[in-house]
């Protein structure tokens, strides 16, 4: 890494949890994750979701023909589990190379999971496949019982779920989505290395604070939810630890102003606009940027097994306005940190 107070050069990153959609809104967010982003872990929570091997080819195909003409960026597919997932099916797409993941949504614990697992042992065939062949298991981990409180959901997906999982499966690759608590980063330091996390700007920048303090702000809504401020500390100094096991991935999820500022809001933060000059934020803030290297370009394609990036980019020290409402190919959407100043920027 180059580092001068004036700008930072790091080899080029990439996103390992990203929302894209389909259609026109997917044309008009693709450019901002291409300009910064080299690949991405394409989310497969589409309606219909990405089962099949067939689904994601078609899937893949959309999005490199939605590119801009000049613009790069390598799109790597997952596949959608389901109560129905057939292990023959993963491990063929796996294999050809189209499948790079599996994705776990217990179902109805977030937008688009209506057709998720609905108990981890109906699947435990599949999995046995995928700790066999080494295809990662990429996780959102919210138990979905009403008796857990939205804010304990993570923690106790850990004791229900997870703990049980890897010690039957231990040696099991796993990436725990967008983490969001201490418990979280406990014990991803705590599991071996075939554990990872990813870490999302917003929950390092916010607390649940954001979401309820002088009226109820839905553009600082996801899930998992943004917790206590003890919990966003423990995902500050996770991230800017040089600990290979947590990486980036944005999970930046476009959902129009309409379906967001309404009396049953959409989870998700559209962050992709700004999402490195986001994260080097933070980087900087915890005395840290020499790290956002490993985490933004180097911890993500080693858990992954993939190359590094060649190539670089350059973010310079440039104070700028996040714009309040962004067009999004004819979908205004609200971006993170709309009407901020960022410290940073993309060259
Ligand atoms: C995501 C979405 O909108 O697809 N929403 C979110 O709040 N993160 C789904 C998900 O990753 O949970
Ligand atoms: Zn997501």
């Amino acid at each position: 890494m180059a580092d001068s107070s004036a700008s930072i050069t790091i080899r080029r990153p990439d996103d390992w949890h990203l929302h894209l959609r389909d259609g026109a809104v997917m044309q008009g967010v693709l450019p901002f994750t291409a300009r910064q982003f080299a690949r991405a872990i394409v989310m497969p929570n589409l309606s219909p979701p990405i089962v099949r091997v067939v689904d994601a080819l078609a899937y893949r195909g959309r999005i490199v023909a939605a590119l801009p003409e000049g613009v790069e960026l390598t799109p790597l597919m997952t596949a959608y589990l389901t109560d129905h997932s057939d292990a023959d099916e993963l491990a063929a797409g796996f294999a050809d190379g189209v499948f790079t993941a599996a994705k776990l949504y217990p179902a109805h614990a977030t937008t688009g999971s209506a057709h998720g697992v609905t108990d981890i042992r109906a699947i435990y065939p599949v999995l046995e496949r995928m700790q066999a062949i080494g295809m990662p298991l990429l996780v959102h981990g919210e138990v979905t019982q009403p008796d857990i409180d939205i804010f304990d959901r993570e923690a106790v997906f850990i004791e229900r779920i997870l703990r049980p999982l890897l010690s039957d499966l231990p040696g099991l690759k796993l990436v725990f989505e967008h983490i969001t608590t201490a418990e979280a980063v406990a014990f991803v330091d705590g599991a071996g290395a075939n554990v990872a996390a990813t870490i999302t700007p917003q929950h390092l920048h916010i607390n649940r604070n954001a979401m309820l303090v002088g009226g109820i702000r839905p553009h600082a809504y996801c899930l998992p939810v943004a917790k206590r401020e003890k919990h966003r500390l423990a995902l500050r100094k996770a991230a800017t630890s040089g600990s290979d096991r947590y990486f980036l991935g944005t999970d930046s999820a476009p959902h129009a102003v309409s379906a967001k500022e309404s009396a049953c809001g959409c989870a998700g933060i559209f962050n992709a606009p700004f999402a490195l000059e986001s994260y080097a934020a933070v980087f900087e803030e915890e005395g840290a940027l020499d790290r956002l290297e490993g985490f933004a370009s180097e911890h993500g394609p080693r858990f992954y097994g993939l190359p590094l990036n060649p190539g670089t980019i350059t973010l310079e020290r440039s104070d700028h306005d996040v714009p309040a409402v962004i067009d999004a190919n004819g979908t205004p959407i609200v971006p993170f940190h709309a009407g901020e100043t960022l410290r940073w920027r993309l060259r």
